[in-house]
């Protein structure tokens, strides 16, 4: 018998849940990632095929995962027991719950790392201003990287501030946080866009460095790299979704929501990159520069510029902002299920799940400086997590999950959760069960090497 409401509380309106479930698809994957894997891939041409997959494979994997949530309403542990019972399918399929869990864990030790670092960058920018100086530049970021007390002290603020909204749970921490973050990003981003308008022809050539395609550029590394972010980006493939839809009332079109929700998260990628691309050309910055991009060249723009000090203030604030409503929902599957399981009080849980991911958080901050030559596979620990959860678990995960909501479920309790037209359901149905499985298993046969 399915639950009709969740213990942990629910969404207090469609609105609450849209800003909830968007604050976990933005963040440092929109702004800190999605410009510098464009950079890398020259452009226009990689924007259209990752936009063709968030729409392909994103949006229909959104609508498959939080369907699953709202009808098993608990943890994506029980909520898989309980869908399998109803479906009458094999129990074993509560493991990929379990494989959201370590994932939302793993996800959290190396994002809460890297939001330090944007943290780090407010405080900098706050007490120091930018040096224009690119040299100066790099030196800042080097010098951050290599001392691993600032590292792990910014990772601790970070996991402090996340553990502390998660603590509050659903209604008062969750709810309220994101109502107050989401708007002021979108906010922030439109000041910086603005300001991108005033750096003249620099504008023009940023824009169509995003938006002009040249499929000359376009590899099937690029392809596999455009689709595997849609997935990082849109917060699919661990339950993260999974688990803000068990909060959602029961009446809400699932549809239309995910909808909204990948556009808002699609329109925040694309203003960072109007408001970076501009920036970077304006001061004659290198687009390919890497994961560094942000932190080792936006900082040279902001010394650079009048009012450079308040948007540069602005910019890592607003970085800090959108990690930190993802960072909530990459630990709340962990929560929910501790406090299901265990009977641990919210309080409780967050705390043990946020030492251990503290912990582990803290071996990914010395990755970059004493445990930099501690390798396996050949990776550092951190490029070693990045590449197991975005490479392997994310898509796993999401490929299960369109299985499971395409051919494992009743397809009578499917339509019952969806409500949606015959035709609208057909479309979803064949993009869930043949597009989006088939395609992830492209990237996934890349990843091992196969194609
Ligand atoms: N979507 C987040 C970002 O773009 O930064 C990261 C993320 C959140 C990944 C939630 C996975 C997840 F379940």
């Amino acid at each position: 018998m399915a639950l009709t409401k969740s213990i942990h509380g629910e969404w207090s309106s469609r609105f609450a849940y849209i800003l909830a479930a968007t604050g976990s698809a933005v963040g440092l994957g929109n702004i800190w990632k999605f410009p510098y894997i464009t950079g890398e891939n020259g452009g226009g041409a990689f924007v259209i095929v990752y936009l063709a997959c968030v729409v392909a494979i994103g949006i229909p994997i959104m609508i498959a995962e939080s369907m699953m949530g709202r009808r098993g309403r608990q943890s994506p542990v029980n909520t898989l027991v309980t869908l399998s019972e109803e479906a009458g399918a094999n129990k074993n399929w509560h493991f990929l719950g379990w494989m959201g869990v370590i994932a939302g864990i793993l996800i959290l030790s190396y994002y809460s790392v890297i939001a330090g670092w944007a943290s780090a960058y407010v405080f900098k920018a706050i007490f120091g201003g930018f040096s224009s100086d690119a040299t100066v530049i790099k030196a800042t970021f080097d010098e951050l990287m290599a001392s691993p007390v600032q590292l792990v002290f910014w990772h601790t603020v970070f996991m402090v501030a996340t553990m502390s909204v998660v603590m509050r749970g659903v209604k008062s921490g969750l709810e309220r946080a994101v109502q107050l973050l989401m708007p002021t990003l979108f906010a922030l981003l439109i000041i910086l866009v603005g300001y991108a308008m005033t750096t003249g022809e620099a504008y023009f050539k940023g824009l169509s460095f995003l938006f002009s395609p040249d499929f000359s550029e376009i590899d099937g590394d690029a392809v596999l790299t455009a689709m595997g972010h849609a997935f990082f980006t849109l917060g699919l493939g661990m339950g993260a979704i999974m688990v803000y839809g068990s909060y959602l009332p029961s009446g809400i079109s699932i549809a239309k929501t995910s909808l909204y929700i990948a556009g808002a998260d699609t329109i925040v990628a694309l203003l960072a990159g109007i408001a970076i691309f501009p920036l970077v050309f304006a001061n004659g910055l290198e687009p390919g520069a890497g994961p560094g991009l942000i932190f080792q060249t936006l900082p040279i723009a902001f010394g650079n510029m009048t009012g450079g000090w308040l948007f540069g203030i602005l910019f890592f604030v607003l970085l800090v902002f959108a990690a930190l409503t993802s960072a909530i929902s990459l630990i709340e599957p962990v929560v929910a299920w501790l406090v299901e399981n265990k009977e641990f009080t919210r309080v409780k849980a967050s705390i043990i799940s946020g030492i251990a991911t503290w912990t582990l958080g803290v071996s990914v901050a010395l990755s970059f400086n004493v445990l930099s030559d501690f390798k396996m596979f050949d990776k550092t620990i951190f490029d070693l997590l990045d590449y197991l959860t975005a490479n392997l678990m994310l898509p796993i995960g999401g490929f299960c999950i369109a299985i499971y909501a395409g051919w494992i479920m009743q397809k009578k309790h499917v339509r019952e959760e969806l409500d949606l037209p015959e035709q609208q359901f057909k479309l979803w149905e064949v993009l869930v069960c043949y597009i989006a499985p088939g395609a992830v298993f492209l990237v996934l046969l890349d990843v091992i090497g196969i194609l």
